[in-house]
């Protein structure tokens, strides 16, 4: 798992029965993440990649790859990392990164999605949960599910009531990508009943 923040999405996803247990690392690009704590409190690994000792961004990716190579991950799951991956590592990993965005992609896409869902006095926003390609906020869409804005919401408000919804929606996609239940055709995401190769006969 890739994470900056506070890491409510992580504890969601390691507390579910199906999913934590395949949490192999979790890695960040702040020191200060509370994503390194948590995982740090359920004996997980915690590394920090630290930005500020790559002169570029390429440097940057190529070592966050080798970190990941390194602990034999075939998965990714992102929540709130701060920096937009590379191509290289996209495609390192096809489609097997899924990501959660705080809007009803693709409305408001980027960094600001909540603040600026309120900005356009939108009635509803909501969750997204998706696979990660090589543009941002961008790849096909696995679970999505709306949030009503209210009208004294704030950002923190908002925000605080979209969490919610992530944290329910984002280990169900987690185990249904661990589950190899998830087929990509174009940009959408068909949901199978089992696992690729294990299709229930109808
Ligand atoms: C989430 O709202 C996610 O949608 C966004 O970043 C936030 C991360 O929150 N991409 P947390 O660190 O999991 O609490």
């Amino acid at each position: 798992m890739l994470a900056s923040g506070t890491g409510s999405n992580l504890q969601a996803l390691l507390d579910h029965p199906a999913v934590g247990p395949h949490i192999a690392v979790v890695v960040s690009d702040s020191a200060g993440a509370g994503a390194l704590d948590r995982a740090r409190l359920a004996g997980v690994g915690a590394e920090l990649v630290d930005r500020t000792g790559y002169s570029s961004r390429a440097e940057f990716d190529a070592a966050l790859l080798e970190r990941l190579r390194g602990e034999g991950v075939d998965t990714l799951l992102l929540a709130g990392f701060m920096r937009i991956l590379d191509a290289d590592v996209v495609r390192a990993f096809p489609h097997r990164i899924l990501n959660v965005h705080p809007s009803l992609l693709p409305a408001f896409p980027g960094a600001h999605a909540v603040a600026e869902a309120l900005a356009w006095g939108a009635k509803v926003t909501g969750s997204t949960i998706h696979l990660v390609d090589e543009e941002v906020d961008h790849g096909p869409i696995v679970l999505q599910e709306a949030v009503p804005i209210l009208e004294d919401d704030d950002e923190a408000s908002l925000h605080a009531r979209i969490k919610e919804v992530e944290h329910r929606l984002f280990p169900q996609a987690a185990r249904l990508l661990l589950e190899d239940r998830l087929v990509v055709e174009g940009r959408s995401v068909r949901v199978l009943s089992a696992p690729v190769g294990h299709e229930v006969a109808r």
